[in-house]
């Protein structure tokens, strides 16, 4: 019996850039009888696997949805629980985010974090700025409707002081007042905790991303289920509105 014809993915190349809503924290710890930040704990605990699996993936940046501009209405323990945890991962791990070369960098309104989170998350900013190997994105106080609401108000601003003409506003005029000014657009995002949503992230960077949702919560979202969702975007054709016969082997990454 001739042995089954091997399968090759559609879509070699890996992700440039990966986008990860990281959901679940909380539905984690209660499924275990434990406290919202537990989980919200082995969830900042995962993510610095996740990276480390990524670099070793061949991936250059990571954008994570850490704080939403929604999150505030959640109770003030869980907010400042989650800010502390931030800013205790960001010192426990930086020895080994430096040791890989890793460019740390934040989207999102900043302004409004608490001073103990925005100085540590400034110096790291500064300090990592020559870091090659990877870029990492921390989405916090973040969403997408503001940041392009703040886009707008940009454009309207230079349109009224007479350096842009209306007829200039493009896409590449509005791309450049995004947060994620300069950086690829994500190829693949992944949701996790069976949630099939975008959130508010990421809206229109993710125009042409490849998006899959992973059932586990994300303090279980390990090596493996990353291997998973990889292994699901090999599988794509990348066709950004072309037909089949229009693509270019460049068209797959
Ligand atoms: C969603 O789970 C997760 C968050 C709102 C926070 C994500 C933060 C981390 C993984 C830790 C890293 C933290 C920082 C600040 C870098 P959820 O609470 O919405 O879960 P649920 O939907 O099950 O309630």
């Amino acid at each position: 019996m001739s042995s089954p014809a091997p399968i090759h993915p559609v879509n070699p190349v890996p992700p440039r850039h990966i986008g990860i809503i990281m959901d679940g924290n909380g539905r984690w710890a209660a499924a275990k009888g434990l406290p919202r930040l537990e989980g919200h704990r082995r969830g900042a605990e995962r993510l610095i696997e996740i990276i480390d699996a990524c670099i070793d993936a061949g991936v250059n940046t990571l954008t994570v949805f850490a704080f939403s501009a929604e999150n505030w209405k959640r109770p003030l323990e869980e907010v400042s629980g989650l800010f502390k945890l931030g800013e205790w991962i960001l010192r426990a791990h930086l020895a080994r985010l430096e040791k890989r070369n890793v460019r740390l960098h934040v989207i999102g309104d900043v302004t409004a974090l608490p001073e103990f989170v925005r100085s540590p998350l400034e110096d790291v900013i500064k300090s990592s700025r020559g870091n090659t190997a990877f870029n990492l994105v921390v989405a916090l106080n973040y969403g997408a409707r503001q940041e392009i609401v703040a886009a707008a108000r940009s454009l309207a601003a230079d349109v009224a002081a007479g350096k842009l003409q209306p007829n200039e506003v493009d896409w590449s005029a509005v791309e450049s007042r995004l947060q994620t000014a300069g950086m690829p657009d994500p190829d693949l995002i992944i949701r996790t905790s069976g949630e099939f949503r975008l959130s508010n992230f990421l809206l229109l960077q993710s125009a042409y991303a490849e998006i899959v949702f992973a059932s586990v919560f994300w303090p279980d979202f390990d090596k493996a289920q990353l291997q998973l969702a990889l292994a699901e975007y090999a599988k794509r054709e990348r066709r950004f509105g072309q037909t089949r016969e229009q693509l270019q082997p460049s068209d797959q990454r």
